[in-house]
């Protein structure tokens, strides 16, 4: 009997588990009925606790399924059940978001639009597919995972590529297959080195590919980045080719083909899109072992014309690699015709001038423009705190402690190809032609470190910090410089803060792709106000006339344009930007993506 009556103490008796013993414990009365009584309040308090929060949820969830205002009365932050409000919150923010995206539908849809959005992208790529696969190959990957002290830190690097071919896998799913980066990303993945992305609400799997130090260093840095890198953009940066980084060139081409094959496996018909110029060599080695594969790939930097191309020991090797491809796309003509110029007098083939196609061995091959956009903002220039519309100017330079009346901002990777010395030298020209400007201007760097262990960015970074000190230890006074030279790795948010801030944007690159800066500026600044200074050498001056277009290379001119910028009228401001802004809006990144795939459909297999 556990509980033997009346006596002054009581025997509490328990089964101890294994041999079937008991245990016993002596203790009085009274002290039993305290015990209960405090364990029956604890229960109650807690009971109570739990049933407000679970009110309260209960409540918040209803008012958010009908459209009612929830932000004025957050959830209760309770420790114990902080996971249920946080996986709220998450699924809260999702319906918020497929809300604005099913209105944002309707609207085109009465105004007869022809916008492209994630949705409609989604149900164009799925149409075309049918469930086949969609494969994406690019050596960036969008998710890296490092470790930071204790923790581990989920980061989106700094790469034009990874903004505009994210947005796309967001809208249609599928498979981005790339190199591993974070010293923390084989926890994060599971053995075949898959994991589903973005984090906080997956949509695609992330495939990552591990290099090796020698692959690395030979394939990444060597090969794409001392070779084709300088090869393709003029930028009088000469490129250095060494045999043994070509051999990786060619390995890691062919150690993505496996892991792309290895991801295609039990498919029919996929359609694969390759990035860039890491894997010239892919689209061959795929098509060789799945002929069924559509395949594209996609030049993201700028193509030379023939003379330029022809220094590269293994061009012709190159250029049959990509011609695997059904589909090559540059961001402009210009460079679609580079293209078939170097192939015409590099291979034996048939060029049809009329199409923009190579034939060769009875394979045909397109090449055609795409001109990649950005993911135009949902919520323009939102503030974090919830409210709506753009963040006032004054509150932003509050924010970045900045005191000063004018400012203009400039965002890059230090990379010899920005200009970034050219644009430094046009500030102090500026600043020497107007010096009414002196202490009331500012113009700051964003500055991401990138490929650092090649000697030329390693120099570059440590150049330009010369140059600034320079040129603010000219002008600089006791409270002022001109100069931020921010070098560091910069989030989403607080590149959108400058931007916010700026009186212009500064785009100085001496040779470029396209240049996806400008694009961001343009789409942040809802409030319509602010200018781009482009440069004309990057593919994006093609389609935003209405920056002030310069020569990098021109001091005087680049100089002149600040003034221009800081002179503008808000009239002449507004006009230019909303302009802009109906250019991007019409061909964002769905649109690209959404082009690029409708004509791989079209294509027809080989006969
Ligand atoms: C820029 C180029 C892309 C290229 C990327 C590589 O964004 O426009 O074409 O893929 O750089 O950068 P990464 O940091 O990956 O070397």
């Amino acid at each position: 009997m556990p509980f033997p009556h009346p006596v002054k103490g009581c025997r509490l008796a328990l089964a101890s588990g294994g041999r079937g013993g008991k245990l016993t414990v002596d203790m009085p009365t009274n002290e039993i009925l305290l015990v209960t009584i405090s364990v029956l309040a604890t229960l109650l308090v807690a009971r109570w606790n739990l049933l407000r929060v679970a009110r309260r949820l209960v409540e918040w969830a209803h008012k958010l399924r009908t459209g009612e205002e929830t932000q004025k009365e957050p959830l209760p932050k309770t420790a114990l059940l902080w996971p249920v409000v946080q996986e709220v919150l998450q699924m809260a923010a999702n319906l918020k978001e497929a809300r604005a995206a099913a209105e944002e539908e309707a609207r085109l849809r009465l105004a007869g639009g022809s916008r492209w959005t994630p949705e409609r992208l989604k149900g164009h790529v799925r149409s075309i597919l049918h469930g086949r696969s969609f494969l994406v190959i690019a050596n960036r990957e969008p998710y890296t995972h490092i470790r930071d002290g204790g923790r581990i830190k989920c980061v989106t690097p700094a790469s034009g590529l990874v903004t505009a071919v994210e947005p796309v896998l967001r809208a249609c799913g599928g498979t981005w297959v790339a190199s591993a980066s974070g010293d923390a990303d084989r926890e994060t993945a599971d053995e075949h080195g898959r994991l589903r992305v973005p984090p906080d609400a997956p949509v695609y799997t992330l495939k990552r590919v591990w290099l090796t130090e020698e692959e690395e260093e030979g394939y990444y840095y060597g090969f794409s980045n001392e070779g084709l890198w300088p090869l393709c953009h003029i930028a009088h940066t000469r490129p250095v080719f060494r045999v043994e980084d070509w051999k990786q060139y060619c390995s890691v081409n062919g150690k993505f083909a496996e892991a792309a094959l290895q991801e295609l496996a039990g498919t029919e018909n996929p359609f694969v899109l390759i990035q860039d110029y890491h894997f010239a060599l892919l689209p061959r080695l795929i098509r060789e072992r799945r002929p069924d594969a559509k395949i594209a790939i996609f030049w993201h930097i700028p193509w030379p014309n023939p003379e330029a191309f022809g220094i590269c020991p293994w061009g012709r090797e190159l250029l049959l690699g990509m011609l695997g491809a059904d589909l090559i796309g540059f961001h402009i003509q210009a460079h679609c015709n580079n293209f078939l110029d170097t192939v015409d007098r590099l291979l034996e083939s048939r060029i049809d001038w009329e199409q923009f196609a190579v034939n060769r061995a009875e394979h045909k091959t397109t090449i055609k423009p795409f001109p990649i956009g950005i993911a135009p903002n949902r919520e323009p220039a939102e503030g974090k705190n919830g409210v709506g519309g753009p963040i006032p100017r004054e509150q932003v330079l509050n924010r970045l402690k900045l005191q000063v009346k004018w400012v203009g901002v400039g965002v890059d990777r230090i990379d010899y190809t920005k200009g970034i010395a050219e644009r430094f030298l046009a500030i102090e020209r500026f600043l020497e032609k107007y010096p009414e400007y002196r202490e009331n201007f500012v113009f700051a760097e964003l500055a991401a470190p990138s490929r650092t262990s090649i000697k030329r960015y390693h120099d570059l970074g440590a150049e330009l910090e010369l140059e600034v000190e320079r040129i603010n230890q000219r002008f600089q006074t006791r409270n002022w410089k001109p100069i931020l030279f921010l070098k560091e790795h910069h989030n989403r948010e607080e590149i959108d803060l400058f931007y916010q801030g700026a009186d212009f944007c500064l785009i100085t690159s001496l040779h470029d792709g396209m240049n996806l800066v400008g694009k961001e500026f343009v789409g942040s600044r809802s409030d319509e106000h602010g200018t781009l200074i482009l440069s004309r050498f990057a593919g994006a001056s093609r389609e935003l006339r209405d920056a002030l277009l310069v020569n990098p290379y021109d001091i005087d001119e680049v100089a002149e344009a600040i003034h221009d910028a800081v002179t503008m009228s808000t009239d002449e401001q507004k006009a230019r930007m909303s302009r802009m802004r109906a250019v991007l809006d019409e061909h964002n990144v769905y649109r690209w993506a959404a082009d690029i795939t409708t004509e791989l459909d079209q294509i027809r297999p080989d006969s």
